[in-house]
């Protein structure tokens, strides 16, 4: 092929950085410096388009900046056992203190098919019934558990929605999963944070991939319960909502809303107050990754700011017969409007972005 050679500039200004991003034209380089020798790979990342150049080096392989994924700084090749796995390589030469790059590569980019994750499959709503999915976000020590008002207003619209609703049910708790915070991946690039989240493509262990599979492939309705901690929702809470952007960073990347026809209800209970806040910011966030609500879509319960005798709480609760049938009526409504929606064959249309979130994202090709 024919070589068509473009001045990068001198070589000792190029020398002083051991790793930086060039732009030829059209073409993003990864031009590193190392050992007294310079080399010259795509600047653009096999797995979801990471700038190489923006990255680090270890050795004399790059690390991508978003995912750490490494490739060979002269030859592109992956790391080793992932050879195969690599970038476009340029050819270099050196004339008159000058480095010229050959913009034509002298090899081809080479994706190894990875294993997709079953997250990423499409979602599909299988025939059946309703199907509801109750997730607790209340802290306690698992060995040593204590009575939690939310966990339990929970378990009754669940066993409800099971036992005289004809659901299909699913109670997961949060406390009992490990799974690590986000690491804001979407802070170094929308594009960076993935889905199925990068987290658990990279991190077999991670257990958050209970609560996504519910969410986005089997549920058709959640129920979440949170107590009151100082006026929020629970750590625990923010903690999973946060590995959530994920889900929401699908219409951004590519308008399409991994949550559709789906109902999110909740229930918050606290020894104090603030229940006008947590509700409005758990149906803002729902809101705004795809869910519908019921009409009243929580219930809620404290017993006010000076109410710090809690063991009159618990009793108070576990007494109420009131909250109950709140909490089985929740389940109901919810349940209803599922029927309604999953009838009614809710438009499935591309998300309208403009005024609501996401321009468009330039993406690199090359
Ligand atoms: S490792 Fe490079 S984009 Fe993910």
């Amino acid at each position: 092929m024919e070589k068509i050679w473009t001045d990068l500039g001198s070589v000792d200004s190029l020398k002083s950085q051991p790793l930086q991003e060039i732009e030829v034209g059209k073409i993003t380089i990864a031009l590193s410096y190392n050992n007294g020798k310079f080399g010259a790979i795509s600047g653009v990342c096999n797995h979801v388009g990471g700038p190489l150049g923006k990255g680090t080096l270890d050795g004399d392989y790059i690390v991508c900046p978003w995912h750490n994924w490494k490739f060979h700084r002269t030859t592109g090749f992956g790391e080793p056992g992932f050879e195969e796995d690599r970038v476009p390589q340029f050819e270099l030469k050196i004339e008159n203190d000058h480095l010229f790059i050959n913009t034509n590569s002298i090899t081809n980019r080479n994706k190894l098919p990875h294993p997709p994750h079953s997250l990423g499959r499409d979602v599909i709503r299988e025939n059946g019934p309703i199907r509801v999915v109750g997730i607790s976000t209340t802290i306690m020590d698992s060995k040593n558990p204590r009575y939690s008002t939310s966990d339990k207003l929970l378990e009754v619209a669940i066993n409800h929605a099971k036992n005289e609703l004809g659901a299909q049910t699913m109670f997961i708790r949060l406390n009992d999963l490990k799974f690590r915070a986000c690491e804001g991946y979407y802070s170094k690039s929308a594009k960076a944070c993935t889905w199925p989240c990068s987290i658990t493509q990279m991190d077999e262990t991670d257990q958050l991939v209970q609560i996504y599979e519910a969410l986005v492939h089997w549920a058709d309705v959640i129920i979440v319960a949170t107590p009151i901690r100082w006026g929020a929702a629970s750590s625990l809470y923010y903690k999973m909502i946060e590995r959530f952007n994920c889900i929401q960073n699908q219409i951004t990347l590519n308008n399409k809303s991994l949550i559709q026809n789906k109902v999110a209800s909740f229930i918050i209970t606290g020894g104090q107050d603030n229940v006008q806040d947590v509700a409005g910011h758990m149906l803002g966030f729902f809101a705004e990754v795809g869910f519908v609500f019921p009409p009243f879509p929580f219930i809620a319960h404290t017993r006010g700011w000076d109410a710090e005798d809690m063991e009159n709480n618990i009793a108070y609760v576990e007494k109420s017969e009131g909250l109950k049938e709140g909490a089985k009526d929740l389940a109901r409504r919810s349940i209803e409007m599922a029927k309604i929606i999953l009838h009614e064959h809710v438009s499935e249309q591309k998300i309208v972005k403009a005024g609501r979130k996401a321009q468009p994202l330039k993406i690199s090709e090359n």
